[in-house]
């Protein structure tokens, strides 16, 4: 299915507000390394948030140099032409058509590393401190820590070479927190292709299938809708498996008298959707099952009340908690005055996580959540995106009565925060109960 093709983003005036933060800092972002997967196999690669944030360009071993305070302060080093390597692997862009692509100010060769060594150290010289997260590439840290004491020799002794080093996410999370239009439009397509497939995947499971053929399903419904690729694992978890937070083996045979719980997101132009849902493997709810079920809707959609301007994740996920203890007393799972359990956080035995984070480029997307003190009471405000997924699970651990043993439920929706509440990009799949087993007991007709 061919989605419409996304507003364009304005990568340039990302680079001016960066250089404009950066004060007379430097700032460098690297592509992240090739990873072996095995022998000569490589992971996938991807770019590196940050650096398709601030330069929309897509090619591995490419380097972002921001210095405001030198006669570039936007340069690109990326890949040189190359026959042999394009002949295996495609077109390689090239530094001409690289700076065109970006907007940078200039553009080099990252290879021989020359260009950007020279470039990274005389940047240095003239400026007072560097911008670079440490501990996601050890090779590259290396050549940072490298340049930075042959930066320091140049200067020789004048006590000028004295470099603090501090994480770009500082400024970048802040950047990337308030999404625009043009991102907003992209989550939502994502949001839209990951809700047809989870609908999908609610038409065609059936007893006797395995997990794996629906993670399977979710991911040829989202490359045939046009995503790049998934967002993070799949979790397809039937039964008890639901109970395992990140439960991506996917391997088990499901049983009619199972739920099923799929928590799939597609990435569409590097922006991510993350749902969960769980319906009944045979098509109707087993009375526990809706009670657990309900529950989680009930504390869901309180949540999403909650979800407006000058709101807070700390709110959001008190009112999870508040709703969830309540439920949990009526099915008789805990019991004594709700400011006790909640004080002595006992839900956490059926209520292990969070109810939500950041969404955006990264699942787990970058940006502060507090406001001054060290907790979750950031004011939310218009273009804020985030999910809500309040849960119950009732692992064969756990104390529940054997009715609710091995039932695991979390609904999870992505919300972005308007100027007068929120908006849910992920409405187009069912939540209500009798709508899940109406859509579980139709036929596949969409696909
Ligand atoms: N899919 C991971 C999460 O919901 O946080
Ligand atoms: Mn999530
Ligand atoms: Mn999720």
């Amino acid at each position: 299915m061919k989605n419409e093709s996304p507003k364009a983003v304005d990568f340039v005036s990302r680079q001016k507000r960066l250089l404009k933060s950066l004060g007379k800092g430097v700032a460098v972002f690297p592509s992240p390394p090739p990873t072996i997967r095995n022998n000569d196999v490589h992971f996938p690669f991807r770019q590196s948030s940050n650096l398709y944030y601030l330069t929309g360009f897509r090619e591995a071993q490419s380097i972002g140099l921001f210095a405001p305070a030198t006669k570039n302060p936007v340069r690109m080093f990326v890949q040189p032409k190359d026959k042999t390597k394009e002949l295996w692997e495609g077109p390689i862009l090239g530094p001409a058509k690289a700076k065109k692509l970006t907007g940078a100010d200039a553009a080099y060769p990252s290879s021989p590393s020359n260009f950007f060594d020279e470039a990274l150290i005389q940047a240095l010289c003239e400026s007072d401190c560097l911008y670079y997260r440490v501990g996601v590439d050890q090779a590259f840290d290396q050549r940072i820590f490298h340049l930075l004491s042959k930066a320091s020799k140049r200067l020789g002794r004048t006590g000028r070479a004295l470099w603090p080093i501090l994480d770009p996410d500082e400024i970048l999370g802040e950047m990337r927190l308030e999404k625009d239009d043009a991102e907003i439009q992209r989550m939502q397509v994502a949001a839209d292709i990951t809700a047809r497939a989870h609908s999908y995947a609610m038409q065609i499971t059936r007893p006797g299938m395995y997990e794996y053929e629906i993670e399977a399903a979710l991911f040829q419904s989202f490359r045939a809708q046009g995503a790049d690729r998934v967002g993070y694992e799949s979790i397809v978890a039937a039964g008890s498996n639901a109970c395992v937070l990140h439960y991506i083996e996917n391997s088990k045979k499901m049983q009619a008298r199972d739920l099923l719980l799929i928590d799939a997101g597609a990435e569409y132009q590097y922006y991510t959707a993350d749902i969960t849902r769980c319906f009944p493997v045979g098509g109707r709810f087993s009375e526990p099952q809706k009670e657990v079920y309900s529950a989680v809707l009930n504390a869901q959609k309180a949540c999403i009340d909650e979800a407006k301007p000058g709101s807070t994740m700390k709110k959001i996920h008190d009112t999870a908690v508040e709703v969830l203890v309540e439920e949990l007393k009526k099915l008789k799972l805990l019991k004594g005055p709700s400011s006790k359990i909640i004080k002595d956080k006992s839900y956490r035995q059926y209520f292990p996580h969070g109810t939500g984070h950041w969404l955006g480029m990264d699942v787990h997307d970058v940006g502060r959540y507090y406001d001054g003190d060290y907790d979750t009471s950031r004011k939310l405000k218009a273009g804020y995106a985030f999910t809500i997924e309040p849960g119950l699970y009732f692992g064969p651990g756990t104390q529940a009565p054997a009715k609710y043993k091995g039932i695991g439920v979390r609904i999870e929706d992505d919300i972005v925060i308007t100027n007068k509440g929120c908006r849910i990009l992920t409405a187009g799949v069912p939540k209500e109960i009798d709508e899940v087993e109406n859509l579980c007991n139709q036929q596949d007709s969409v696909h």
